[in-house]
């Protein structure tokens, strides 16, 4: 079992490069499965939830072949529909855009349902609302999604009762090459939505409006392979502005879009840091002291939810009390017993968080209890003098690529390690 051992009290100093957004780079892999022919995807995070993705899709029949680290050719020239492994699937939740793909390019599609971060009911009731309208069949029975038509998809309009990310995206996918006009209102405007409408337009497709809540898509026949890089990842790069600011430092972030950061920028000064902007860079600096504030999480370009839980560790060590009010998820608070191990003086009311700052944290075994959690965790430890082990750690591996070795370099004392678990414990015994 591997564990992240951290001797925390060291502020962050120096200049990271940011990977490709996970968030980004989930849904344009799977809608590599409506072209008939390679696409080059650079720019791609190597983190656990896309290297799943490649084996869901290794097991429909794509070839996928590594070019670099970074870079992969993807061939779905030869996929079935209907033939994604069950308990691959349900590993992750971006698993869920293969229904799109499938609905998009065979007018049918069977998938088990999704898993990813456990923050309570995840419903995909928007999803299917859309398949619906673009005039699929949806049954969900024996933990599998099937859309089922008569002459595969059919230009609609959807107004979805909600900003759904996932929804967005996967109805966008679905209407690319579907028979006549889609408009997709009340459409989530995340940067990885106008991230897979660009790719998607990059192969052939004619959308307009994504980033904007009136998304349209006019379906075309036939798709070709192209080149296409993925953006950055805005929460990794948050999270280390973040962990800079909790730990007193300043560090250089690279390769990011500003724009993007913009609601993360705009707190971080209010607790009383400096950022500086460049073209494709940030720079971060701590205040003297961190002052208190309170946030709201909302859809894009509010502040991201998958922000919360770091924003949470750095207002541990704030004065004075911090209120942050999770909008999104109707239970995203696991990672909050973590942090009260290490001392963190938080309750949770209903959705809002209240966090009594003025406190060092001290160190304690703590886990990662989600992904974005696990590293609210290590940001945690960062900050506390003395050594906190985190276990749980593949959970942070599914979307930050070698965080511990970009924490190294900006001179954190963090290192992984492994350590028996315990029936390896009881076979040495
Ligand atoms: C995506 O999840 C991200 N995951 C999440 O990031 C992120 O927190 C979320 O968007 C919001 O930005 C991926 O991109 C793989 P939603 P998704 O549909 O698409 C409700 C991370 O840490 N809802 O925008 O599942 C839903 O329950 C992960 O990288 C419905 O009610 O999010 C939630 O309350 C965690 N019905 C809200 O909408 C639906 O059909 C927003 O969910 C769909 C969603």
């Amino acid at each position: 079992m591997e564990k992240i051992v951290v001797n925390g009290g060291n502020p962050l100093f120096g200049q990271v490069e940011i990977s490709g957004s996970k968030n980004a780079a989930l849904p344009i892999i799977y809608a590599c499965v409506l072209v008939r022919g390679k696409c080059v995807l650079e720019n791609i995070p190597d983190v656990s939830d896309i290297r799943c993705s490649f084996d869901i899709l290794r097991g429909i029949g794509a070839k996928i072949r590594m070019i670099t680290r970074t870079t992969y050719e993807v061939d779905c020239t030869d996929v079935e529909a209907g033939r994604s492994d069950y308990d691959l699937v349900r590993k992750i939740r971006g698993s869920y855009y293969l229904l799109g793909s499938e609905f998009g390019r065979f007018g049918r599609a069977k998938v088990g349902l999704p898993g990813g971060c456990n923050f309570g009911v995840r419903p995909i009731d928007q999803h299917i609302k859309g398949f619906e309208a673009l005039g699929g069949r949806v049954s969900t029975e024996g933990g599998y999604v099937e859309i089922e038509s008569d002459r595969g998809a059919v230009g609609s309009n959807i107004f979805f009762d909600l900003s759904s990310v996932g929804a967005t995206l996967n109805v966008m996918i679905a209407a690319a090459t579907a028979d006549g006009v889609t408009v997709i209102d009340n459409a989530a405007r995340e940067p990885h939505v106008v991230d897979c409408a660009n790719f998607l337009n990059t192969c052939g497709a004619q959308i307009s409006g994504a980033g904007s809540d009136v998304i349209k898509i006019k379906g075309v026949k036939e798709l070709h392979g192209c080149t296409y890089a993925i953006i950055p990842d805005m929460i990794e790069a948050g999270s280390f502005m973040v962990a800079a600011v909790a730990t007193r430092g300043a560090v250089k972030i690279n390769n990011v879009i500003p724009k993007h950061l913009e609601s993360v920028t705009a707190k971080l000064i209010e607790t009383g840091a400096d950022v500086e902007e460049f073209d494709d860079a940030v720079m971060v600096t701590s205040g003297e002291t961190i002052r208190r504030t309170s946030v709201k999480t909302l859809p894009y370009p509010g502040f991201p939810t998958d922000m919360h839980p770091q924003m949470a560790a750095l207002l541990c060590t704030a004065e004075g009390t911090s209120y942050i009010n999770e909008s999104i998820f109707e239970n995203r608070f696991r990672y909050v017993e973590e942090l009260r191990r290490m001392g963190a003086r938080i309750k949770v009311d209903g959705r809002i968080l209240v966090i009594e700052g003025g406190a060092p944290l001290s160190p304690a075994p703590v886990m990662a209890t989600d992904l974005r959690g696990g590293v609210a965790v290590m940001i945690a430890a960062l900050t506390a003098k003395g050594v906190t082990e985190i276990s749980e750690i593949n959970l942070i591996e599914r979307g930050y690529d070698n965080i511990v070795g970009k924490m190294q370099a900006l001179g954190a004392d963090i290192r992984k390690v492994t350590v028996p678990d315990d029936a390896q414990l009881a076979r040495a015994n």
